[in-house]
């Protein structure tokens, strides 16, 4: 029989030159598309939080595709989800940070209340590439004084080293390529 693994990987198709010439675009859209790769991402997150022990008090999504795969982690551990969005997109009282992208600059920003000192956070995303994205999620969280588990995403671009740029903080990713 197959395994969540190799169902997750089946859902994953690549694109060349997107969206940049150079660039081969991992798409996660058919794990969304199909429920029961949906489900096996979410069993694997869910075996890797409880396999490593992480203590978790909210689960942290990154615009936009944190978002899509976030959630049904937070409620299937039971914990609440926040979002770190890219600059200008929420309302109140907010703090943000710059970063640089495989193609491109961004802003991401918080909710100065979304998160307390000392609170554990997991940080999701779809996928790492240079670990821009998640490095800013990271000093986001550092300025708010909470205790980062480790970020968790489907896929990581190995090549990029970003999961070097992350360090101390744990990575855990599904497939790699
Ligand atoms: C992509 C991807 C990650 C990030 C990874 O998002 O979903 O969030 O880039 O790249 P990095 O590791 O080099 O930072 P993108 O910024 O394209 O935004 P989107 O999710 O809104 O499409
Ligand atoms: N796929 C999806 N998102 C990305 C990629 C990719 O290959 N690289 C940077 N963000």
């Amino acid at each position: 029989p197959e395994g969540k693994l190799q169902l997750v990987q089946r859902h994953v198709r690549a694109f060349p030159d997107f969206p940049k010439k150079g660039i081969l675009f991992r798409d996660i859209c058919p794990i969304l598309k199909s429920p029961a790769a949906l489900t096996a991402v979410i069993d694997l997150f869910e075996e890797r939080v409880r396999s490593r022990q992480l203590q978790v008090d909210l689960i942290v999504g990154l615009d936009a595709r944190g978002f899509l795969f976030g959630p049904l982690l937070a409620q299937r551990l039971g914990v609440g989800f926040v979002l770190v969005r890219k600059k200008g997109k929420l309302p109140g009282a907010t703090v943000s940070v710059a970063y640089d992208l495989e193609y491109g600059t961004a802003e991401a920003e918080i909710q100065e209340d979304a998160v307390a000192p000392g609170q554990k956070v997991l940080i999701i995303d779809d996928l790492l590439a240079t670990g821009g994205t998640l490095l800013a999620a990271c000093e986001l969280m550092k300025k708010q004084r909470v205790d980062i588990q480790g970020c968790m995403v489907v896929i990581e671009l190995r090549d990029l080293k970003g999961a070097d740029r992350l360090k101390p903080h744990n990575v855990f990713s599904l497939l790699q390529y």
